[in-house]
């Protein structure tokens, strides 16, 4: 590596603070922008750097917390840990949170020793990032799961179930993008109250190569940890983002994150055609309404034209409306079970307004409870889904033998 690794670095409160940085500062390969402290979580402004250093005695529960709170943040940037303690029975839990490297210290306090070990930490940095940037392009990486939420007639509750889908695998400590496929109207981001700052438009229009550095740039934070890839701020901007566009980003995104939510318009548009098909799972949105049901059917009888494979759920919105409509009669007109209930509810209307899921908002309503279900299933398909693919990587494996 020719340029200095960024890192910051968060210690905790039993290390030496003088032996860190000194075996940080030797080598002109890495470079630190900041030191932070472990008590206090990682904020998503500032400068991420290439890489995070977690300072510690041994790995504790806190820096398990820290660990999973800062891959959330940035999925991609590497972590590495200097422990002052033996590594003795917690490196498989540390490698659990997140951690991809660690380094320990000899008991020694004198900072001749830290010298000398300094070369070796640059190296393990060095080589965590090159892992972590050479991971997409790795033949059998482990890809996200993408489920494209759909719903054919306007104000069905997509863009309410995408965001709290989102929110709530975020919330059950996924790494989890959310792409604003609603090119002219979208309004992911004024749901999940994030500035539109930098949106699809934006990505288009920035030119050259797209790489996972460079849409990590465009993504928005929530402070839930989802990183919304936002639509375009003005309708006159949609044209732009192109399917072919997107077919590159959602493999990048699938590889940077457990989870890639897809909200979309009310219609069978190109791009929403090549988002599912680009996607493992879709959730069809449907209401407690004649046009809503009948739509959704027809939505059902499109997936099945297309040949679609992966895994179709429906979620029933305002559930519980009085409209002279009983659950037989859904299973009548869509032909099969909803799989989730959410009810009305008026706190939805609020946290809408407010900008805040109401999923983290109110955890405990029960709109709260049907999207945290929802996540469930998601959560135990990808289960199933890793199952496969570690079957498959061994039989690979026992091949090559
Ligand atoms: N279960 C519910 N309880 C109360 N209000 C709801 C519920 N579902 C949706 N709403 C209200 O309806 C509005 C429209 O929902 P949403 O934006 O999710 O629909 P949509 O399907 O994304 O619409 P569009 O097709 O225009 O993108 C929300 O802003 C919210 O205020
Ligand atoms: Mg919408």
């Amino acid at each position: 590596m020719n340029i200095a690794a960024r890192a910051r670095v968060v210690l905790d409160d039993t290390v030496d603070r003088a032996i860190v940085e000194t075996l940080l500062t030797c080598s002109p390969h890495l470079h630190v922008t900041e030191y932070l402290d472990l008590r206090q979580h990682e904020q998503p402004n500032g400068e991420a750097g290439d890489a995070l250093i977690v300072a510690c005695s041994s790995f504790t529960p806190a820096v398990g917390h820290y660990v999973g709170a800062s891959r959330r943040l940035h999925p991609e940037r590497p972590v590495v840990m200097i422990c002052t303690a033996e590594a003795n029975g917690y490196v498989s839990e540390a490698i659990e949170s997140g951690v991809d490297d660690i380094i320990t210290l000899p008991p020694d306090r004198d900072p001749r020793v830290a010298l000398a070990i300094s070369g070796q930490l640059v190296f393990t940095v060095e080589k965590a990032i090159a892992r972590r940037r050479g991971e997409p392009e790795m033949a059998g990486q482990r890809l996200g799961r993408m489920i494209c939420v759909l719903g054919l007639k306007g104000g069905s509750g997509k863009t309410l179930t995408a965001c709290n889908l989102a929110a709530s695998l975020a919330d059950a400590g996924n790494t989890v993008a959310l792409v604003d496929l609603d090119l002219q109207f979208g309004d992911v981001g004024l749901t999940l109250g994030l500035s539109p700052e930098r949106s699809l438009y934006d990505l288009v229009r920035s030119g050259g190569s797209l790489d996972v550095e460079k849409l990590e740039d465009f993504l928005t934070v929530h402070p839930s940890g989802i990183r919304a890839l936002l639509a375009p701020a003005r309708p006159d901007q949609a044209g732009v983002v192109t399917s072919d566009f997107l077919k590159d980003v959602y493999p990048l995104l699938r590889g940077m994150h457990d989870f890639v939510i897809v909200d979309t318009p009310p219609s069978f548009t190109p791009e929403v055609i090549g988002a599912v098909d680009a996607s493992t799972e879709v959730c069809v949105v449907a209401m407690l309404d004649s046009p809503s049901l009948k739509n959704s059917k027809l939505g059902l009888e499109t997936l099945e034209l297309m040949d679609y494979s992966g895994r179709v759920r429906i979620v029933l919105n305002r559930a519980d409306s009085s409209v002279g409509i009983s659950p037989d009669d859904v299973v009548a007109i869509i032909g099969r079970a909803p799989d989730v209930l959410v009810p009305s509810d008026r706190n939805i209307t609020r946290s809408v307004n407010q900008g805040e899921p109401i999923a983290l908002q109110h955890p405990r309503s029960e709109a709260a409870r049907s999207f945290k279900s929802l996540a469930g299933l998601y959560i135990a398909d990808q289960a199933t889904a890793d199952h496969g693919h570690a079957a498959k990587r061994r039989r690979l494996f026992r091949r090559g033998r």
